[in-house]
């Protein structure tokens, strides 16, 4: 029999502690017109964290970073940076530098004159500034082309400019609106390593928006979750990844199984004509529920010793397989990524009767209906 668990409901907004805190949004909401943006938002983001907005397409992140910097003022609530309310500041009277999705740098000025724009703004000396533009170039390890003009630089290269100028009069938070998003997927690994080692060695603040979730779990230290303009879950890669706190979360990062089942009992749950056994759960015997595991923690093994289940294909994916099974029980299919070696050991082809196992510490519980995307 099959045991399972009922997760615990991670707090939406997890908790940090006052002493450190580098931003601090509270109530912020953000309309155009008639249409909600952002909703309701709570966040605080600890000095020199690595924080990624990740969502979906349209979900509030853009306008969350352009809040912050002044550029959309929010309808109501408060952002308090360093201790000082900042909400109603215009952005260049904040304390911030930004990158965006497109080079937004300036085509008609040199490197060096992109680099140096902010620092001309606080009129420092010329021998300084020639100093300090060094020193950012070769930060973002473009050293000497201080004369080339943008047009003569690759992507990747426009965006370690854009990141030099970014940072160019040190700011005490670092604003990037996918800045990696236009570039090819090598040069993108390539450089999401090179701003994490960055971001680590200065200690800058730092928001990143991306939809893109394997970049987010890869660099930060949070990430925040988005959907339809409010905050779904804030958490470690490791927690979001591992507690997922809504359905919505769960299958918006990794992939992840959702079978449909009804409780039974406080301690089991009815899968079709087999009853699991579970750890005790507050579902009332009419309630649905949908259980979710992800691919990687479903079990095969002998037929007798699991969830009878019919494979139905088997992908060879270098170093794992990925078999989809159809679970006798119920009819629900079931994705399992599994060693090569276990499917050699197990003989997996197409028509083969196995087990399935959902071991407990991986399976989650969720209420029916409950993805928004
Ligand atoms: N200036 C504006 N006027 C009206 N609606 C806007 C404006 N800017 C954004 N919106 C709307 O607000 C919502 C959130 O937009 P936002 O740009 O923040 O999304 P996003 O999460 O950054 O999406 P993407 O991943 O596509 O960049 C969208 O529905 C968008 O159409
Ligand atoms: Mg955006």
């Amino acid at each position: 029999m099959t045991t399972l668990t009922v997760p615990q409901t991670d707090s939406v907004h997890a908790g940090v502690a006052d002493a450190g805190i580098h931003l601090e949004i509270a109530g912020l909401t953000k309309r155009y017109g008639q249409f909600t943006a952002l909703r309701d938002i709570d966040l605080a983001i600890r000095e020199g964290e690595f924080v990624c907005f990740l969502g979906p397409s349209g979900c509030g992140k853009t306008t969350l970073l352009r809040a912050i910097a002044g550029l959309a003022p929010q309808s109501a609530g408060r952002i308090v940076q360093c201790g000082r309310d900042i909400s109603r500041l215009p952005p260049q009277a904040r304390d911030f530098g930004i990158v965006f999705q497109s080079y937004a740098l300036f085509p008609n000025l040199t490197v060096f004159d992109n680099v140096a724009y902010g620092l001309r703004n606080r009129r420092d000396e010329r021998h300084l500034m020639r100093q300090r533009v060094a020193e950012l170039l070769a930060l973002v390890d473009l050293s000497g082309s201080e004369g080339k003009y943008p047009a003569a630089l690759s992507g990747g290269q426009q965006q370690r400019v854009a990141l030099a100028r970014a940072l160019a009069t040190e700011p005490g938070l670092l604003l990037l609106d996918e800045p990696l998003s236009a570039l090819d997927a090598r040069v993108r690994v390539h450089l999401r390593s090179q701003i994490k080692a960055l971001q680590a060695r200065l200690g800058v603040t730092t928001i990143m928006v991306t939809h893109d979730q394997e970049e987010a779990l890869a660099m930060a230290d949070r990430i925040v979750v988005m959907n339809h303009g409010v905050i779904e879950q804030v958490g470690t890669p490791a927690e979001i990844y591992r507690h997922p706190a809504s359905a919505f979360v769960a299958e918006f990062i990794g992939s992840m199984n959702f079978l449909d089942c009804r409780p039974e009992g406080g301690h089991g749950l009815r899968l079709g004509e087999q009853r699991l056994e579970c750890a005790a759960h507050h579902c009332a015997d009419h309630d649905r529920v949908r259980l979710a595991i992800r691919p990687e923690a479903v079990e095969l093994c002998a037929r007798d010793e699991g969830l009878s289940a019919r494979v139905d294909h088997v992908e060879f994916l270098g170093a794992f397989l990925r078999v989809s099974l159809t679970l006798e029980a119920c009819r629900q299919t079931v994705t399992a990524d599994i060693a090569v070696r276990d499917g050699e050991r197990l003989g997996l082809t197409p028509g083969v009767t196995l087990g399935v196992r959902l071991p407990a510490e991986a399976v989650r519980l969720f209420p029916s209906g409950e993805v928004r995307a």
